[in-house]
């Protein structure tokens, strides 16, 4: 199974060739992955910002903990839920589902209360917890198809996403920078890339019930 090799192969890039870039091509697969990712009814709670422009990817580094491989990588990820609930979320995805799977909205009807229902039943802890959820699985996405084109990456939580919502103007669209991925080509002297990696045995990960 190639995607255990390409499992394998990838590792969190702690430091990336400042001169490779990923080219338009491989980035628009790596957009097409990150859109095909499930999310819970098909909701999409998120919007990815693709940033390349070295201005700002320096600016951002100031509030990531100073980790160089926000200005060394290709792209950097900006994974963003959305913060606030609103009905049009829903709204929305109903009326896609109903163009595209041409089906009449009165038939959806139920469903689409359904969902709001339930959405309308969180607190607001719980919708951000919820929303950024369904981000993660979005950027999980990303990595593996990273993966398998051989492109690196690393997926970064020790960021200021404040300071992020600020800078990229986020709160007044309604999102929040929820996790970060920069993604580019591994450097040769970045010695992560040798170490074995660590994780749990079978035995303990695994319960077969
Ligand atoms: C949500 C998340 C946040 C992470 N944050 C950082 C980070 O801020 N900086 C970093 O260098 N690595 C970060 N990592 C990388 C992990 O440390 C790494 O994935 C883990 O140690 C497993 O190693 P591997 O990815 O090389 O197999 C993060 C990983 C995840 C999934």
């Amino acid at each position: 199974m190639e995607l255990l090799e390409n499992l394998k192969w990838r590792y969190a890039t702690k430091k990336f060739d400042f001169g490779k870039k990923v080219n338009d091509e491989d980035l628009e697969k790596l957009k097409e992955a990150i859109q095909l990712a499930v999310s819970s009814y098909g909701l999409q709670l998120y919007k990815v910002l693709i940033i390349s422009e070295e201005k700002l990817k320096e600016k951002l580094r100031t509030v990531s903990w100073d980790q160089s491989q926000i200005t060394d990588a290709s792209h950097l990820f900006v994974f963003c839920n959305y913060s606030e609930r609103n009905d049009k979320h829903v709204d929305d995805y109903i009326k896609a589902v109903s163009d595209i799977q041409q089906t009449p909205m009165e038939k959806l009807e139920g469903y689409q209360n359904l969902i709001k229902q339930s959405l309308g039943s969180k607190n607001d802890d719980e919708w951000q917890s919820w929303s950024q959820k369904q981000t993660y699985l979005a950027m999980s996405n990303l990595l593996t198809a990273c993966a398998e084109l051989k492109i690196d990456a690393c997926p970064i939580e020790g960021f200021e996403s404040e300071k992020y919502n600020e800078i990229l103007g986020l709160g007044q669209k309604g999102l929040n920078a929820c996790v970060i991925v920069p993604v580019g080509y591994r450097s040769n002297d970045d010695h992560t890339q040798f170490r074995k990696k660590v994780r749990k045995p079978m035995a303990e990960l695994f319960e077969m019930v």
